[in-house]
């Protein structure tokens, strides 16, 4: 009996105490590391908050372990892994108001350079110190020596403050002996509200009155019959008509053309969304530098070259504008205004979109920072968007960066137009298309010369490939429309052909030796060009063999496509011809514009609002999410297509298309009239 109550004497402190036995804690040596910092004034307030929540961490108050476990040192940074989050939901959730009403806490992140010594090029050297190590750039140009980190403080602390605290917390865990530099560089407190601007309400009026409109017309023209004006607006609007352009069945479309178009949004998509990811918070960094460092592998080779099927889109989109040109009854004037509103109608509601509404749909350690960049640049730039001129002017701070292909198109067309006029002028049109076309080739080679830059877009400076914006490949050469015009003249050439000798007619012209030959040809062409690990073997540029590879890829690319396509046409492949011709492509092919509109808000909504790192995984992680914002861009692109771009066409079309008010009374009798067919040969 003794000896028992003896024994629960002896083992109870044990039990109750179970802290004292576990020495020193991180919080410990944070604790006495802010005791030993000089702190101003201004500190104050700040430091006393911490300290209080740092010592409810010591004995296990369970609000202050809740916002301390928001926090983690920084992990993988030997691996490229910069992103350090914690955890921004479980830290702007704390319940630190019930310990103390004064007490909210905020979510910063801190960009931190681990240290500041400089060290010339040298290897990485694993058995030497992490200092060198970490501050050396790896071959592709990574910099390991970044860390931003997520942390979470009370709403008190000032970005000066917190960046000393940061230090302290730093020796929990330190890379390398320096002290690191840290600055304070976004910071969200949890108790912030959330104010809509004028922009935001004037979108949703617009959708509001756009989809309002377009319910109403719809249950009008269903009702009533009458011939009057606001009839022919109202059936613009008629979701039932558009639904039925949108899904109509042609006999002049060419399967194959859809298919290519489809498979091209499909592919910049998918790229798109690589490319952005890793932009984005990845823990493998390194893996996607030994994808890119690869050169020997083609099929990685290949991933290099992945923006050559871009010079696609400007094939067809030369095909379709020399089909147009040379259907009769069509004024090339008229034309390019149509295109201008094809072109805009859509992409102007997405801008609005951008620069007023995205910012308020997500939230993440980053959304302000990425997302208020997004709608900065459109705020700015949006007007020279609409004037086609974003590919030339600002277009460092481009509004939506995929959207430098439409100016370019738009550009291209023009151009096209003009030359397309010039050659029917019987002395000096052919010479002069001739000499267009000449120099439209060589100007990629001298500029790229000229400017001494490689000759692609992915090469090896990392930094200036995650940060499209300041790529000088991209700025100089890429965007221009100057640059690519090559592939374009090629793809008028083909729509020439194949406008002249109609395929249907034609069919089966190129014997089955002589399409195995083209094919083949084309298939070699195609593998040498997009294979090319040019200059950057050994990471050493050659000016005069980028300038040569930059003059000639993407018209060798271009011949090699539209090969491709005639084969197709006019070979004896009519299995090929059937699937193509499926009824499915030609629809998705009229949505593919949209979906090249939205998809890349949808993937920076996604991305832009990530709170954890992810691995970067080219098929299954890349691809699975490449699938998936496509499809949800589809959806998005059916939405644009039925309750803007649609009405739209319709009620230019009523100003353009003769003016004539039997014509348009006509097109309710005849749904594949003129006015919708029109439609079919939009871009992309
Ligand atoms: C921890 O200590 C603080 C005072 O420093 C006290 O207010 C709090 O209630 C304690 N928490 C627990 C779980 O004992």
């Amino acid at each position: 009996m003794w000896a028992l109550v003896l024994l629960s004497y002896l083992i109870s402190p044990i039990l109750a105490e179970p802290s004292q036995t576990q020495g020193l804690t991180a919080v410990d040596i944070v604790i006495s590391g802010l005791k030993e910092q000089a702190w101003t004034d201004d500190d104050q307030p700040c430091l006393e908050q911490t300290l209080f929540i740092l010592d409810n961490v010591r004995n296990y108050t369970a609000w202050a372990v809740w916002v301390w476990n928001s926090m983690h040192s920084p992990v993988g940074t030997f691996y490229g892994s910069e992103y350090s989050l914690g955890n921004y939901d479980q830290c702007l959730n704390a319940p630190t108001t019930a310990a103390d009403p004064g007490l909210v806490t905020q979510y910063c992140l801190a960009d931190i350079t681990l240290t500041e010594k400089e060290y010339g090029k040298k290897h990485h050297d694993v058995l030497g110190s992490t200092e060198p190590y970490l501050a050396t750039r790896t071959p592709i140009g990574r910099n390991l020596n970044r860390v931003i980190w997520g942390t979470c403080l009370p709403s008190t602390c000032k970005p000066d403050t917190i960046s000393k605290i940061l230090r302290v917390m730093y020796q929990i865990n330190p890379l390398t002996p320096s002290v690191p530099r840290i600055t304070v560089d976004t910071c969200e407190a949890a108790d912030k509200t959330t104010e809509y601007s004028f922009g935001f309400y004037a979108f949703m009026t617009l959708t509001t009155l756009l989809v309002a409109t377009s319910v109403i017309s719809t249950y009008y023209i269903q009702r009533s019959d009458t011939k009057t004006s606001f009839h022919t607006i109202a059936y613009a609007f008629s979701l039932q008509r558009n639904w039925s352009a949108l899904t109509r069945k042609t006999n002049d479309d060419i399967g194959i053309l859809n298919l290519l178009k489809v498979g091209l949004v499909t592919l910049a998509v998918t790229t798109h969304t690589a490319f952005f990811e890793v932009m984005g918070p990845i823990s493998n960094g390194l893996h996607f530098d030994d994808v890119m460092l690869e050169t020997k592998n083609p099929l990685l080779n290949m991933v290099k070259h992945i923006d050559l099927p871009v010079d696609n889109f400007l094939i067809l989109s030369g095909m379709f504008l020399v089909q147009g040109l040379m259907a009769k009854n069509k004024k090339p004037l008229v034309g390019l205004v149509n295109r201008y509103f094809r072109l805009t109608a859509s992409y102007a509601v997405v801008i609005f979109y951008v620069a007023s509404v995205a910012i308020y749909t997500g939230a993440g350690p980053f959304w302000q920072k990425f997302a208020g960049r997004e709608q900065q640049a459109c705020v700015e730039n949006w007007w020279l968007n609409l004037l086609m001129l974003n590919n030339y002017i600002n277009s460092d701070n481009i509004c939506l960066i995929v959207s430098w292909y439409i100016p370019c198109d738009y550009q291209l067309a023009v151009m096209g137009t003009m030359l397309y006029l010039l050659y029917q002028n019987k002395i000096l049109g052919k010479k002069t298309a001739v000499l267009t076309v000449l120099v439209a080739v060589m100007i990629p080679g001298v500029v790229t010369y000229w400017k001494k830059l490689p000759g692609f877009l992915l090469y090896h400076n990392l930094e200036t490939m995650l940060d499209i914006r300041k790529n000088d490949v991209y700025v100089e050469t890429y965007i221009r429309s100057h640059n690519r015009a090559g592939p374009y003249f090629v793809g008028m050439a083909m729509g020439y052909i194949i406008t002249k000798y109609e395929p249907k007619r034609y069919r089966n012209v190129i014997s089955k030796k002589l399409s195995l030959l083209l094919f083949t040809l084309a298939c070699v062409t195609a593998y040498i060009v997009a294979t090319h690990p040019l200059s950057y073997v050994g990471l050493q540029y050659h000016h005069l063999s980028s300038a040569l590879y930059a003059a000639y890829s993407r018209n060798l690319w271009a011949i090699a496509t539209c090969t491709t396509i005639a084969v197709i046409e006019y070979g004896p492949v009519a299995s090929v011809r059937g699937i193509a011709s499926w009824h499915g492509f030609a629809v998705l092919s009229r949505l593919a514009y949209g979906v090249y509109l939205t998809h890349s808000i949808i993937l920076q909504q996604n991305l832009y609002s990530r709170r954890n790192v992810q691995q970067f995984d080219l098929i299954y992680s890349e691809g699975m999410h490449g699938f998936g914002i496509l499809a949800i861009s589809v959806v998005f692109s059916l939405l644009l297509w039925l309750f803007v771009e649609a009405p739209l066409n319709n009620i230019v079309n009523l100003f353009t298309n003769s003016g004539s008010k039997k014509e348009i009374v006509n097109q309710k009798t005849k749904e594949n009239g003129e006015g919708n067919s029109k439609m079919s040969d939009k871009i992309k």
